[in-house]
């Protein structure tokens, strides 16, 4: 099965999808790592009850970004995965560390990119007054939040949402989005390319729609 490591840094409820997804026998991979830059993330114990396992590595402890990110995939590299995926991990990662796991890595992202890089994405869609907003899963790239997009997904904003509340009908969806990636990538239907996205051995012209 595909090996999978997974970087979060707080909640874990993108983790927990996977498991249960996983659990349902919907996700033929084994998570052969939880790493987090925060000692006190929930996804540690969660990882843990999962009997994943687990790596702390505080980037206080190193000089700089670059340093802390070689540290970080160094040790990650030694679990031999074949995929990361990053849900819910809040750091900006240094372009020369991940040049090598280019095509490799997937982010979780909760804006339909182009739209909304970086943070505080519902509380940006609302005030834009955009009609729909979602989460999108990428390649990641050295670009913050640009790499190419793989698949999205979408719901009306309505009158009366807020941040919180926008937030927490966007998760189920994202809880959907996020296992039903890595399935694909499991079955070996997407690849990357320097060229772009390959899905089912074509070129992905748009992202795929959850
Ligand atoms: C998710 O909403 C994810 O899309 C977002 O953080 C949350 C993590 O929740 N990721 C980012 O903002 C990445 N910049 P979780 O810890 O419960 O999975």
């Amino acid at each position: 099965p595909l090996r999978i490591a997974v970087l979060a840094s707080g909640r874990g409820s993108n983790l927990a999808a996977l498991l249960a997804a996983r659990e349902r026998g919907e996700l033929p991979v084994e998570f052969v790592l939880v790493a987090s830059d925060k000692a006190d993330a929930t996804v540690l114990q969660l990882a843990r009850s999962a009997s994943i396992p687990t790596m702390v590595l505080d980037p206080r402890e190193y000089a700089d970004r670059r340093a802390y990110d070689f540290a970080l995939f160094d040790r990650i590299g030694a679990h031999q995965p074949d995929l990361l995926v990053l849900a819910g991990f809040m750091r900006i990662i240094d372009g020369e560390a991940l040049k090598p796991w280019t095509g490799r890595m997937i982010n979780i992202h909760p804006s339909l990119l182009p739209k909304y890089r970086g943070l505080h994405t519902h509380r940006r869609a609302l005030k834009a007054g955009d009609p729909e907003h979602g989460a999108s899963v990428h390649y990641v790239t050295a670009e913050l939040d640009g790499g190419p997009v793989i698949a999205q997904a979408s719901l009306p904003i309505e009158a009366g949402d807020d941040e919180n509340k926008l937030a927490a009908r966007l998760l189920p969806l994202e809880h959907q989005l996020l296992p039903a990636v890595v399935a694909l990538i499991a079955a070996g239907r997407l690849d990357w390319s320097e060229d772009g996205i390959l899905f089912d051995q074509q070129p992905l012209h748009q992202p795929l729609r959850w």
